[in-house]
C-alpha cells in the first residue's frame, strides 16, 4: 500500500513535520504557531499567530446553555468516559445553526466576495428562506467578541477584503430582516480567516480546536460534581400522543 503525504516524516531517528525537526518546534515554537504549520504548510507570522491565538481564545466557550457543552454533560452524567462524552460534543458542534456556521460562512464569504448586486443576492436567499451563516444568535443581540476580533484583526493588519464584505452584508441583511441579525463571532472568525487565506473547508477544524478544551472542561465538571443522572423531571415533559 503507498500512500503520499506532505504533512509529517516519522522514522527511526529523525521526526519531521512539514520539513520542520519536531524537536526544534518543541522548543522554539508554540502550539498556536505549530497548529498553523501542519494545516498551512508554512510557519506564520508574529501578526497571524496573535490573530489566530485570539480568535481560539474566542471560541473556547460560550456557556454550558449551548448544545456542544449541554450534550457531553448528559452523556458523562450517565457514566461514559470523558472521550466519549467530548466526542458527543464534538459531534453536536457542527450544525449550520451551531458551530458549523463558521465553514458555512467562510463559504459564503469566500464564494461572494465579489458579487456586484448583494442586495439582489440578500432577497433572493430570503425569499428562498436561506439564512446567511454567520449572522443571529438565539440570545445576544449584539456579539461583542466580533468587535473585539475586529479590533485585533485591524491592529495586526489581517483585516481586510472579507472582513469588509461581512460587515457590508450584516448591513444589507439587517435592512430587510425582521429581526435584529448581528455578525456573530462565527461570522467574524470566517472572515478573518478568508483574509488570512484559508480555504471554507478547513474552517470546521479551528472550531473543534478552539471549543475542545471548553467541552473537556464541562465534562470534568460533570464528572467530579456529584450530580448523578441528569434526565428531564416528569414536569417538564409534555406527552402528545394517544392514550391506551
Ligand atoms: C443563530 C440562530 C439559530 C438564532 O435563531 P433565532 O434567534 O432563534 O431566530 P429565528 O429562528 O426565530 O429567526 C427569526 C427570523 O430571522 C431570520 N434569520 C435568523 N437568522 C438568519 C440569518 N442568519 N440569515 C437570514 N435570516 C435569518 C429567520 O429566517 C426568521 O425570519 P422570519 O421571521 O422572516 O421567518 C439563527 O440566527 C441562525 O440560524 N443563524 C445562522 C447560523 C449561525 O450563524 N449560527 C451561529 C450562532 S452563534
Amino acid at each position: 500500500m503507498q500512500w503520499k503525504t506532505a504533512i509529517s516524516n516519522v522514522n527511526d531517528g529523525q521526526e519531521i513535520i512539514r520539513g520542520y525537526n519536531l524537536h526544534e518546534l518543541v522548543e522554539n515554537k508554540s502550539f498556536v504557531e505549530t497548529v498553523f504549520l501542519i494545516w498551512r504548510g508554512k510557519l506564520p507570522t508574529v501578526k497571524e499567530t496573535k490573530m489566530l491565538n485570539a480568535m481560539l481564545t474566542a471560541m473556547i466557550d460560550h456557556g454550558v446553555g449551548v448544545a456542544s457543552a449541554m450534550v457531553p454533560r448528559m452523556v458523562a452524567s450517565v457514566g461514559n468516559d470523558l472521550h466519549v462524552s467530548v466526542a458527543a460534543g464534538i459531534l453536536a458542534l457542527g450544525g449550520n445553526k451551531h458551530g458549523g456556521a463558521l465553514e458555512g460562512a467562510a463559504k459564503f464569504f469566500q464564494t461572494n466576495v465579489g458579487v456586484s448586486d448583494l442586495e439582489f443576492l440578500l432577497k433572493s436567499l430570503k425569499e428562498k428562506k436561506v439564512r446567511i451563516p454567520g449572522y443571529g444568535h438565539r440570545v445576544l443581540s449584539h456579539d461583542n467578541r466580533t468587535d473585539t476580533l475586529f479590533t485585533v484583526a485591524k491592529e495586526t493588519g489581517l483585516y481586510g477584503k472579507h472582513c469588509s464584505f461581512a460587515v457590508t452584508v450584516g448591513e444589507a441583511l439587517n435592512k430587510i430582516s425582521s429581526k435584529p441579525l448581528p455578525l456573530n463571532m462565527d461570522g467574524a472568525n470566517a472572515a478573518i480567516l478568508s483574509d488570512m487565506g484559508f480555504d471554507w473547508r478547513i474552517a470546521t477544524g479551528f472550531f473543534i480546536l478552539g471549543r475542545v478544551p471548553g467541552l473537556i472542561a464541562h465534562t470534568y465538571e460533570e464528572m467530579m460534581s456529584g450530580e448523578g443522572i441528569r434526565r428531564l423531571d416528569e414536569s417538564e415533559i409534555e406527552y402528545e400522543g394517544g392514550e391506551i
